[in-house]
């Protein structure tokens, strides 16, 4: 499956990212300001609000709308119970893919978000478009509530997620991944989708879904190597901002087979992506 026609009417593309930056100028509060003059009280009017702001005034780093048709398809077959999605920005992904999985017959939605104002954003977003009690936005860093995740009473008996987005920080995505496999949260039968793995990129996870399981017993050491060094980076990150490091190590479980495709895309503004679809075969 990709994404059909690579070209996007101007009325229908983002307006372009500025060198000064894609967030956190403000744009998200004037965003919500725009929204609310709006009063939308759907998942797709508060889709197409948010839509509307960044086709007209200020890029915003969503999926958008091709990618969130692309998306809805690959969850309306699918038909997730649980999905969690990592990286949720103003509730975009959770308003459009929270109503699908809705729509699908799914029990909740689950969106993990670090940044408190685009949490509280989001959340508002999520209880104008009606799915207060399906989506839960969860503010915090993605590594800590994996972990508190698993160890709730959801998941404490074993289940895993049905569905796993991946749409937070590119560097973090092997290490959440592996850290997801290890804690039981991905699992056989888990689709783990990963959004930006063309543009800007996510080489070392792209490799890791695509590498079989002999490769990755070979590479017995690829905790160590590829994962951990970038989850340092991320812990750096957050220690300049004031955010306590943790030192760990992940090995994640290498004798999970994945079976993944690359699906062509765009981003809102047009650039050509690709979004990894990955089945974990157990
Ligand atoms: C590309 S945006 C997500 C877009 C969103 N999925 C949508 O389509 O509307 C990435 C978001 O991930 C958040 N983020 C980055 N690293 C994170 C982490 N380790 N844990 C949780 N959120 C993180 C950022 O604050 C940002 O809001």
């Amino acid at each position: 499956m990709t994404d059909p026609s690579p070209n996007i009417p101007w009325y229908k593309a983002y307006t372009g990212s500025t060198p000064q930056g894609r967030l956190g100028d403000g744009r998200e509060q004037s965003l919500l300001t725009h929204v609310r003059n709006l009063s939308p009280t759907t998942p797709s009017s508060v889709a197409t609000a948010i839509d509307s702001f960044a086709f007209s005034n200020q890029y915003l780093m969503t999926i958008g709308p091709r990618k969130a048709t692309l998306l809805i398809s690959l969850i309306t077959s699918r038909k997730p119970k649980i999905m969690l999605e990592l990286g949720g920005y103003i509730g975009y992904s959770a308003v459009v893919l929270g109503a699908a999985v809705k729509a699908a017959g799914g029990e909740k939605y689950i969106s993990i978000e670090s940044n408190e104002v685009f949490a509280s954003i989001a959340r508002e977003m999520v209880s104008m478009a009606g799915l207060d009690g399906f989506v839960e936005v969860q503010v915090g860093r993605s590594d800590f509530l994996l972990r508190e995740l698993a160890a709730s009473a959801s998941f404490a008996s074993g289940g895993g997620l049905d569905f796993l987005f991946v749409d937070h920080y590119k560097p973090a995505y092997l290490h959440d991944l592996m850290l997801a496999e290890e804690i039981g949260l991905v699992r056989e039968g888990t689709w783990v989708v990963a959004d930006n793995v063309g543009h800007p990129g996510a080489p070392e996870y792209k490799a890791y879904v695509l590498c079989s399981v002999e490769e990755k017993r070979r590479k017995v050491q690829w905790g160590q190597r590829e994962a951990n060094p970038n989850a340092r980076n991320w812990y750096l990150r957050e220690g300049e901002r004031g955010v306590e490091a943790e030192e760990e190590s992940v090995v994640g479980r290498p004798e999970l087979e994945y079976d993944t495709e690359c699906l062509e895309a765009f981003e809102p503004d047009g650039t050509p992506d690709i979004i990894t679809l990955t089945k974990c075969l157990g």
